[in-house]
């Protein structure tokens, strides 16, 4: 039997997280208030959209694998399209594509477990899923962030000026892939990842905090969790703007053996295709 003391004690921290997390995540966090009218967001998409990466055409071009770019642009306009100060930069989703596209064309399984850090609007967990479902395989991609998938708020989007929405709202076009393959989690990484009992993880997205102790932790949860070949993909791989996501990165490649294809498209913006050697 559970002690009645415990249980109290339990109950009372239950209540207090809880508590904090209403109060920090679910009054929305992101924004409180519409920061730009539709027509704002159409002409930062339009100038997004049309912006060329030859980096990132090679890199397709180099593993055969593209995402359909007028389905992923509607997506982006929802989960990417956002005011802020630096230019919007979406290319992530295109590599992502291409590397699960990749991966499972050169292993072939029926069924893929991926995990991502980092949800926010869903963009790279959808872009992913669509990967799995263009390649008719089965998968699970689990996505953690600590926004919470069921409550009303302003995502900083064009969705905005509608009405504050849930994430499910914001992508219920999106509920074949998602229904088939997305599990939304929510939680701190830090203490949720470590209850994820998935014995093998083939592809990893790590999108959360973007700081190295955060990334090194998350990395632990899935280290004994990959075989050779297996992958993990990093953003932000920018010296000058992350120094501690570049330093974690190195790191965890060099100690746990994995090979780095580095795709460093601006002093801004870099990627990492880490591969299990
Ligand atoms: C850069 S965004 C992720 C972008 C997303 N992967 C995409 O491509 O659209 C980082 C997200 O991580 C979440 N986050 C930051 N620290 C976290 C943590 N410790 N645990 C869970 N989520 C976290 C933030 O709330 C934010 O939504």
């Amino acid at each position: 039997m559970y002690p009645r003391i415990l249980q109290k004690i339990d109950n009372f921290i239950v209540k207090t997280v809880n508590k904090y997390a209403n109060f920090r995540w679910y009054n929305s966090p992101l924004t409180k208030k519409i920061l730009a009218n539709k027509e704002e967001y159409l002409q930062i998409w339009e100038t997004a959209k049309n912006k060329k990466y030859l980096l990132i055409d090679d890199f397709e071009k180099k593993y055969n694998e593209q995402i359909n770019f007028e389905w992923y642009n509607k997506l982006a306009l929802h989960t990417q399209v956002v005011i802020k100060k630096s230019d919007i930069v979406y290319v992530h989703g295109r590599l992502l594509y291409t590397s699960l596209a990749n991966y499972i064309k050169t292993n072939n399984l029926h069924s893929y477990n991926v995990l991502e850090t980092g949800t926010a609007r869903g963009f790279s967990a959808i872009c992913m899923a669509k990967a799995l479902q263009d390649n008719n395989k089965e998968g699970k991609i689990i996505t953690f962030d600590v926004l919470p998938h069921n409550i009303k708020m302003y995502w900083n989007c064009i969705d905005d000026n509608q009405q504050k929405k849930t994430r499910a709202e914001l992508l219920v076009k999106y509920n074949d892939l998602i229904e088939r393959y997305i599990i939304f989690y929510q939680g701190n990484t830090k203490i949720e990842l470590p209850k994820i009992q998935t014995p093998r993880i083939h592809f990893a997205f790590l999108d959360s905090a973007h700081e190295y102790y955060y990334l090194i932790s998350e990395f632990l949860n899935i280290a004994d969790k990959q075989i050779k070949g297996d992958i993990v993909f990093f953003d932000d791989y920018t010296p000058t703007k992350f120094p501690g996501v570049v330093r974690a990165i190195d790191e965890i490649c060099r100690k746990y053996n994995y090979s780095k294809e580095i795709i460093t498209i601006s002093n801004e913006r870099g990627y990492v295709v880490a591969k299990k050697l």
